[in-house]
């Protein structure tokens, strides 16, 4: 398949501006830009759970990682292991980490070890996928979300988690040992069974009773409201069941998948732009180009798998990504980020910012339609 041109002179622009940023930024480990377009940096250990714990941690590495195998350059290497380094010294401090280990430890440590063998890397992500495993609660068959920050929330799990699964299902097939795949099944299962609604649409937070494993009730999170559609949920959702359907080959993952996609597909503005919530009012108009790049790379996983079958996905994918290829997108030294307008959430105050995992999530989405470098997932 001839890759078009509007993603050809995407990754032509990105490589060259990376190539100036990643040098800027190198011993940052950045999350989002500031007024004057620099990135900040998130490498000081804070006890809040912020700073060096911080969730989006992985996704500066695993960003010079996809350019690393774009373009063959050690240079991105180097960098990447500079994050690698220090996330390292997360484990010691512990407490500020969660279910989220998945992203910070799969797109730096895992990703080192899958390209490189580097067998310090290796130690790093068992470590990670054992704290990972070691959230999981039998009884109610869910990973725990987030610590004790928000007052009671040890029955919590969110949607988000079903991409931290890949995690468990590598140190699966790296140990030969099921035991972490089976806990990412477990876990999927619930999903299936308390998250996604009969539309096919997901529920962002759903607690639990920790000790009975009862399902009680969801809750709005990130979104507008309870039984709304944060729409990065869906997409956690969407590309989140195609990494458990990639790693088992169970056919509910994939069905899961489909219904979810199906969902979004009926939702989807013509323009392509993502608003935070399919479920929010029409005015304020606030979007989130961040669920956009996830929900895209989900959706050519998707298509990835059915072939033929699966045009109406590849063509949803295509068409997000290109209303943010060529509108949402600062290709320019003005800003660190490429990917502007993104949400933290619908009532949050950081609206149509960025965020540096919309810019992995790019950047992904586009490698896989020019089919550059490999799954890290
Ligand atoms: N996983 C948190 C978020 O998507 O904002």
């Amino acid at each position: 398949m001839t890759t078009e041109k509007w993603v050809l002179d995407a990754l032509e622009k990105i490589r060259k501006k990376l190539e100036i940023t990643s040098e800027k930024n190198k011993d940052k480990i950045p999350y989002k830009t500031d007024e004057n377009g620099d990135y900040d940096d998130n490498s000081d250990i804070r006890d809040d759970g912020s700073g060096l714990d911080w969730w989006t941690n992985g996704f500066w590495g695993g960003t010079l990682w996809r350019m690393y195998e774009d373009t063959g350059k050690e240079r991105y290497a180097e960098i990447a292991r500079i994050s690698e380094e220090k996330l390292k010294s997360c484990f010691d401090n512990f407490y500020g980490l969660n279910h989220d280990v998945g992203f910070m430890y799969m797109l730096t440590a895992g990703v080192d070890y899958r390209l490189t063998g580097n067998k310090d890397s290796l130690k790093t992500v068992l470590r990670a996928a054992n704290l990972l495993a070691g959230r999981f609660n039998p009884v109610g068959g869910y990973i725990r979300a987030w610590n004790d920050m928000w007052g009671n929330n040890v029955g919590w799990a969110i949607i988000d988690c079903m991409m931290n699964l890949s995690l468990l299902y590598y140190a699966s097939e790296i140990t030969h040992d099921p035991r972490f795949a089976n806990v990412a099944r477990l876990h999927a299962n619930t999903v299936i069974d308390c998250f996604v609604r009969k539309d096919g649409s997901c529920c962002h937070i759903v607690e639990f009773d920790p000790d009975t494993g009862k399902r009680i009730k969801s809750l709005g999170g990130q979104g507008f409201g309870t039984g709304s559609s944060w729409t990065r949920g869906q997409a956690w959702g969407l590309y989140g069941f195609m990494i458990s359907y990639i790693h088992t080959g169970d056919k509910r993952y994939l069905d899961t998948a489909v219904r979810i996609a199906d969902y979004c597909l009926a939702n989807i503005p013509d323009n392509g732009i993502i608003p935070i919530d399919f479920r929010q009012p029409a005015e304020p108009a606030l979007e989130d180009s961040c669920g956009a790049c996830i929900m895209a790379g989900g959706y050519l996983e998707l298509a990835r798998e059915l072939g033929e079958k699966g045009k109406v996905y590849l063509d949803a994918g295509k068409k997000i990504l290109k209303a943010i290829a060529e509108t949402r997108c600062d290709y320019s030294l003005d800003c660190d980020a490429f990917v502007q307008n993104c949400s933290v959430a619908y009532h949050s105050n950081d609206h149509h910012i960025t965020m540096n995992y919309a810019d992995y999530f790019f950047i992904e989405a586009l490698h896989k339609l020019a089919d550059i470098g490999s799954f890290y997932w």
